[in-house]
């Protein structure tokens, strides 16, 4: 979809509603551009948690296959839902949930048959305790202005024992220029500024939004929506990916941390 007009990018604060509003514009804006660029590495049914190329059938984050066999899963920020396309290769029973309509129409696009709800991670339109295990590959959390709100949400909606993991861009980066040269090598902010990156149109209004929680904030949080952590990855760049995603590029892969995947089990 074209955009006929150039957004200034700016840093200011953004509350849940418009951070809401200007993800669900941006996605359905660009969708097909993110599944033109990205959709072959992202693979049809592959589970990869970021631009690494980290695979969940290696890593097992989730847990052991043989766990997610009949297991009710909820992934958050589905896309076009390839990683609920992997789970249900595993004999997982998949939803997959995302805010755009237009990723949702791609997962429709690929097929599959995986259940499909088009809602914002902050409402979860299911019972208490619906899922055994929760996960979003970069769905969501990096956009939300109260994470809280979303994992006391998904808290909500796991069972007793439930997994929640979760990948983000590793809050390191928020210190570095988004760029995947060496001109992203050098530190350009303060890691502790909070304030969102926005990207405005000309009557002010958030057209995009990402919101930055230091390393220490995302485990506050994590305690917070009531889950304990027990690990946190942070994925190294393969030799055998020599792939640029965005500001992410094996120059500086191989240098400093680009994703942070967040293990976190439902506390009592
Ligand atoms: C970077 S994409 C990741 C998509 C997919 N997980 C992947 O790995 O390709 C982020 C996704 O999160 C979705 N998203 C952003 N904010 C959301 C929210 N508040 N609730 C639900 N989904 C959201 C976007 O629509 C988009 O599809």
């Amino acid at each position: 979809m074209i955009q006929d007009f150039e957004p200034e990018a700016t840093r200011r604060s953004a509350g849940d509603a418009e951070s809401s509003r200007a993800s669900r514009g941006w996605w359905d804006r660009n969708a097909d551009e993110y599944q033109t660029e990205h959709g072959a590495f992202l693979g049809d049914d592959r589970f990869v948690w970021g631009p690494e190329g980290l695979d969940e059938a290696e890593a097992g984050l989730l847990g052991p296959v043989s766990f997610l066999k009949g297991a009710d899963v909820l992934e958050i920020g589905a896309g076009a839902a390839q990683c609920s396309r992997w789970l249900a290769a595993q004999g997982a029973r998949p939803v997959a949930l995302d805010l755009s309509h237009r990723q949702l129409q791609h997962a429709l696009r690929i097929g599959g048959g995986i259940p499909l709800v088009e809602a914002d991670a902050g409402a979860l339109p299911f019972r208490d305790e619906s899922f055994d295990l929760a996960c979003s590959a970069y769905g969501a959390v990096p956009f939300v202005a109260d994470p809280v709100k979303v994992f006391r949400e998904v808290r909500r909606v796991l069972r007793p024992e439930g997994r929640w993991v979760f990948s983000v861009t590793h809050p390191i980066r928020w210190a570095f220029p988004d760029e995947p040269g060496p001109e992203g090598l050098s530190v350009s902010g303060s890691y502790f500024d909070r304030t969102p990156y926005v990207e405005q149109d000309e009557r002010g209004r958030a057209v995009y939004v990402e919101h930055h929680r230091t390393i220490g904030d995302r485990v506050r949080d994590v305690v917070a929506g009531g889950f304990r952590l027990i690990d946190l990855v942070e994925p190294e760049w393969p030799a055998w990916n020599s792939q640029e995603w965005g500001g992410w590029s094996p120059l500086r892969g191989n240098l400093i941390p680009g994703t942070a995947v967040f293990v976190c089990v439902r506390d009592e």
